[in-house]
């Protein structure tokens, strides 16, 4: 039998990029920071090291992001023109999708470069929780344990009405954060999840981003 609260939680999940400014209970917190401990990992090696920034650290570390804004340092690659085919197909929906929402226009390069430049704000989170792992071999294996506790994160999350967007584009400025939080340079920056209670009334939280169907990923052999 479907655990119903489980599958509202599940699928009710989804991004959101404008955040009030109500911190998140440390006790709540602290809760949700338990669930996602339950995370499963390769070999129970647990690789995840998560720094909570919020307050002054938080307004000093989007400071630090922007003055860097032209001089990447990210710990893995990340590029738009790798996608192919239907993943491109679904990228480009993505945006245009958001961009939609909030009303900019295709051509309007500099209100697309301003959205952009909201990711460095955190989108006005109170709270971004910052997910480094060690590097094993080529990373895969710990960066797929990454992205399990951030989905276990996420729900528990959702699960208390607290909204969060993960951020692949924050991780871009790897050493400006290490520098700022005193992260040592053998652990690595896979991607930051802003969080915090969503500002229900703002365009851009509308947006509600489909799924194709299960036939598009899923084969079955017997
Ligand atoms: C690892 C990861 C990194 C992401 N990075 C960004 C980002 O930097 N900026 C952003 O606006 N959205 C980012 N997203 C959000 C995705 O665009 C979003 O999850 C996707 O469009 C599906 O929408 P949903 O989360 O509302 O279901 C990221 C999502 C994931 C899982």
């Amino acid at each position: 039998m479907v655990n119903h609260s489980f599958q509202e939680v599940l699928r009710s999940r989804r991004s959101f990029r404008q955040f009030l400014p109500t911190p998140v209970e440390k006790k709540v917190l602290h809760e949700v920071l338990e669930d996602a401990q339950y995370t499963p990992s390769n070999c129970n090696t647990q690789p995840w090291d998560v720094h909570i920034v919020s307050g002054a650290k938080k307004e000093e570390l989007s400071k630090a992001i922007l003055q860097a804004i032209e001089k990447p340092s990210p710990d893995f690659t990340f590029d738009f023109d790798h996608y192919y085919g239907r993943y491109a197909e679904r990228q480009k929906e993505q945006g245009k999708t958001h961009y939609e929402a909030v009303g900019i226009a295709r051509e309007d390069h500099e209100g697309r470069q301003k959205e952009i430049l909201r990711n460095f704000t955190f989108f006005d989170a109170p709270h971004v929780a910052f997910l480094f792992m060690p590097s094993f071999g080529d990373n895969v294996r710990v960066a797929s344990d990454i992205g399990m506790y951030a989905q276990s994160f996420l729900l528990s999350l959702a699960a208390r009405g607290i909204g969060s967007i993960p951020q692949t584009s924050v991780a871009m400025y790897a050493d400006t954060i290490r520098q700022v939080l005193g992260v040592s340079d053998d652990m690595k920056l896979l991607f930051v999840v802003s969080f915090g209670y969503p500002d229900k009334e703002a365009k851009v939280n509308s947006i509600r981003m489909g799924r194709d169907p299960i036939d598009s990923s899923v084969t079955f052999h017997e």
